[in-house]
């Protein structure tokens, strides 16, 4: 695709190889994000009992942030010229976060939840390099969901060494 002999960067002629692996990449935490929305709300709806209820909440506060990402993710793949994705593209990946047998289980929850957001962190951590010098707009955008994400694994990092504390998990 032309964008024009004056256009530098990302969108010079001879960056249309590199922009399309970066909108590869991109459709790729697309529907990563899409699918922790989707497992996000099953956990938070699913979960019964006194002690699931905090683990309730902050799931369904990060299926909002999850749901932002995944538009953050969609529009920057527009702007690099490429075509976001129809469900029929859709392949689910995350068996480790399929509701548990006993919905009281929270633990099993909250070690799919690490699980996650740590592949989101290696994935994004692998974006953040591959755009270095190249599309600093992409990386810039990548590292503040990236800090989003080391967020979220870390609050449930606290949840998992509380129940460890006490010889639940
Ligand atoms: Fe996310
Ligand atoms: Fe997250």
């Amino acid at each position: 695709m032309e964008t024009g002999s004056l256009d530098k960067g990302i969108f010079s002629g001879e960056s249309s190889g590199t922009r399309e692996d970066i909108v590869a990449l991109l459709t790729k935490a697309y529907w990563m994000e899409i699918e922790t929305v989707m497992s996000y709300i099953a956990a938070s709806t699913n979960l019964d009992g006194v002690r699931a209820q905090e683990i309730r909440e902050a799931l369904a506060e990060d299926v909002e942030e999850e749901l932002g990402h995944a538009k953050e993710f969609a529009n920057r793949i527009k702007e690099l010229y490429g075509v976001v994705p129809g469900s029929q593209e859709f392949q689910a990946e995350q068996g480790f976060l399929q509701p548990p047998e006993h919905q009281t289980d929270v633990v099993a929850v909250i070690r799919g939840v690490i699980k996650a957001e740590t592949g989101a962190i290696e994935h994004y951590t692998r974006i953040v390099e591959e755009t270095e010098g190249v599309d600093p707009v992409t990386q810039d955008m990548v590292i503040s969901i990236l800090r989003d994400e080391q967020g979220h694994r870390r609050l449930f990092e606290g949840f998992l060494r509380e129940y460890e504390f006490e010889g639940k998990a």
